[in-house]
Order: structure tokens, then sequence, then C-alpha cells
């Protein structure tokens, strides 16, 4: 099978351009080798290349390039499978934009091209030749600093309350997990995580239900949520509760019960967020809706949270718009390496932005994910990177410092 990645990435300042021949002529005899060729496109400040060939050798030498401390900021652009190559004369060829002639750089470097086809703009690959030549992308190319600039500094201890106090008779517990804004420093919100009464996962806690019991555990398990947030003294602090979406549908007043233990404890329903999973179908879409303009109507924000990666998709922001969206964990791992994925974020951002929704993103748990999603205009976020889920109590928080600043 023949396969293609393409690349662009950043050229460190401090390696002599000279030294860039050198380096081509060992990689093009090394690809050879490996039948493995393409073009390297370089601008003066970033790099951009073409590797096809068989798919254990393109992915290897990928693998090294991506390890290549010449360049830094190395992001995926395409992977993708065709039948011919593209760029077949030679293992390596580099190719300096700036030693050519606007008008032309782009016709000179398809003159290149070996296709048995003549090479169209049809092609997703030379589709991105001609935004890298012209460099319309640009401003989007987020410079992500090494991670190594930042530490991550833990200020509080965490802080516990006992749950035979704060909840007698619930079946199950709560771990909070605060939604932090790292660069102001602040919690945004605490999250409350539903556990067993021991500890033990959600699955193990819903694992024991059945039918329409699931629904009415769901919604009163909030009241023991409630009393957790209560006994913690959160204060003006906003907490967040998970709801499954038909709970709504099913459970017989259930935005009322929800009000009733919201005053029971203490709080206002200002200061609660229901966050509903994208990923659970939700079946009556229209008694849904209806439902979340009862809680919006009593004063409860909703967020929608792993967005992106479930059922509902983007039609459900046409149908109704949450105040907040909880980027799914599964579009920013490895964030910063993925141009698909910067791709589909950035646009949410964009699209959440015209509707004036706030975004935030869960499961950070890179430095690097954390800095390319801050670049891009995320401001708030949730994940291990910051703090892990804390059974009965609010976790410290490791904030990043600039080590320069330590
Ligand atoms: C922008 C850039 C493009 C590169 N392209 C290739 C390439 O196409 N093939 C290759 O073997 N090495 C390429 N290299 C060099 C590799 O990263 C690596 O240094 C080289 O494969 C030698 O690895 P080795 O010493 O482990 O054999 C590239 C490096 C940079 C910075």
């Amino acid at each position: 099978m023949l396969t293609t990645i393409i690349y662009r990435s950043h050229f460190c300042d401090d390696v002599p351009v000279k030294a860039l021949e050198s380096m081509v002529a060992a990689a093009s005899v090394k690809n050879r080798e490996a039948d493995v060729t393409g073009i390297l496109l370089f601008n003066g400040t970033h790099f951009f290349q073409l590797l096809e060939g068989p798919d254990e050798a393109v992915k290897a030498i990928y693998q090294t390039i991506c390890e290549d401390s010449r360049h830094y900021n190395v992001v995926e652009l395409l992977y993708d499978y065709g039948p011919s190559r593209r760029f077949g004369k030679v293992g390596m060829e580099l190719f300096d934009l700036r030693e050519h002639d606007r008008d032309e750089v782009l016709q000179t470097i398809l003159d290149k091209g070996t296709s048995k086809y003549q090479l169209t703009f049809n092609d997703r690959a030379l589709q991105f030749f001609r935004t890298f030549v012209a460099a319309t992308e640009k401003p989007n190319y987020f410079e992500v600093p090494a991670s190594i600039d930042w530490a991550f500094v833990t200020d509080t201890e965490a802080r516990y309350v006992d749950p035979q106090v704060a909840m007698k008779h619930a079946d199950c517990g709560f771990a909070f997990q605060p939604i932090i804004d790292p660069l102001s420093q602040e919690i945004v919100s605490l999250e409350a995580l539903v556990r067993t009464a021991s500890g033990d996962s959600p699955e193990a806690y819903f694992s024991a239900l059945s039918g329409e019991a699931v629904y009415e555990a769901d919604l009163n398990s909030k009241q023991a949520a409630f009393a957790l947030a209560s006994a913690l003294e959160l204060h003006d602090q906003t907490i967040s509760v998970n709801l499954l979406p038909m709970t709504l549908v099913n459970v017989p007043d259930a935005v009322a019960t929800l009000l009733q233990s919201i005053e029971l404890n203490g709080l206002v329903p200002e200061q609660v967020i229901v966050e509903f999973t994208e990923s659970e179908a939700i079946s009556q879409f229209d008694a849904f809706t209806q439902a979340v303009r009862s809680l919006k109507a009593a004063g409860i924000s909703v967020a929608i949270d792993h967005f992106g990666a479930g059922f509902a998709g983007l039609l459900m922001l046409a149908q109704f718009q949450p105040d907040r969206i909880k980027i799914s964990r599964d579009l920013i791992r490895d964030v910063h390496k993925s141009g698909p994925r910067q791709a589909i974020v950035q646009a949410i951002i964009k699209c959440c932005a015209s509707l004036e929704i706030a975004v935030s993103a869960v499961g950070v748990e890179k430095p690097e994910e954390w800095m390319w999603l801050e670049s891009a205009g995320i401001f708030h976020f949730q994940g291990h990177l910051f703090a892990r889920p804390c059974f009965c109590g609010i976790p410290p928080v490791a904030w990043p410092e600039k080590k320069s600043l330590l």
C-alpha cells in the first residue's frame, strides 16, 4: 500500500541553514533504501515535507523525523493512501521557496511531480502544497514552546469532608475535580463525579441498577453531590453535576426535584451547571429540549460534555445552545501534533465564539496539549495535568509557572 504523510514544522533558529544540505543528502540515500520518496519545502521558518512509500517505511522515517531536534512543533497534516507516487524521482529533495519567483514557485514544484496522471488540484496533498506556498494558514500555526519551560506547582493541600456526616443514607459518593483557568490561577467550577459509596467507578455504581432505576438513581444522587458541595463550603463557587439526558425526560418533575435539593443544601440555581454527555443517546429530542428550557428558566446553566465524540454532533448545537461545551478528550489527545484535530478544535472554538458559548477542554494530560489549546483561544481546562478527581474532597491544583519566573 502506498502511504503519503505530509507534515509541517518549525525550523530551530540555532541550526545553520547550510547544515540542511548535508542532512538532505543523507536523508535522500536513507529514503531510497527504504523505497521512500518525497520533497521538502523550506520557507526560512517552516518546513513542509511530503513522504510517500510503503506504509511501515514511511511511518518509521516520520517517527525519526519527529524526534529530530533541528525542528519542533511537528504537525501531521495528512496521512493518506494513494495509487501512485506524486514525487517519485528522488529519495528526498530540498526546495527553498525563497530562491524562486513567487508567481512561479508552485508550478516549479509541480513540475517535479512524477504521477502518471497530471498532478491536479483535486488532490488533497497538492492542495496542502498550495496552501503552504501561499502561507494562507500561517495565522493558525500556533507555536508551542518546549514544555520544559513550565513547572506545575501545587499551592494547597486537598480539603476533605467526612461523607458519613455530609450525606447520611446516600448509596453513592462523589469525587470533585476542578475546572480551572491556569493563567489567572482561578478555579472556575468544581465538577462532581459520581462514585459508589466506597469510591468505586461510575460504571460500578450504575451496573448495580437497571431500567428506569438508572434514571431515578441518577437524579437522586445529585442530592448527595449538593450535600457534599455544601459541606465543602463552596461559597459562590459554581458546581457542575452530570445528568443522563433521558433522566430529565423519564423522571417526572425532575427539574423540580433538582431545584429542591439545591435549595435544601443552601445553594442557589445560578451556581449550578448541569452537564449532559453528548455520547448518551437522546431518543426524545423534543422532550429533552423542553426539559433543558425548564432548567434554564430556573437559572441553572447547561453544558454539553464530551463534545465532538458522541451521537448528537453539530445538529444538537443547531437545535439548542448550551452555556458551555466541554471538548472531548478524544479530540484533545495530542492536538499539538495533529492537523485534523487542530482544524476541528479551531472550528468548534469559532462556532462557539459566534454563539457566545464558553468552551473548555477536558482530559488535558500533557503540557503541550494545554499550551496549544491556550494559544488557540481556550482558557478553561480540566484534566490530570492540573488536578485529579478527589473522593469527597477538593484536590490541590498544579498551576503552571514559567520556569524563568520561579
Ligand atoms: C525537516 C527535516 C526533514 C527530514 N527528512 C528526512 C527524511 O526524509 N529521511 C530521513 O531519513 N531523515 C530525514 N531527516 C533526518 C532525520 O530526522 C534523522 O536525523 C536521520 O534520519 C538520521 O537518523 P539516524 O542518525 O538515526 O540514522 C529530516 C530531518 C529534518 C529536520
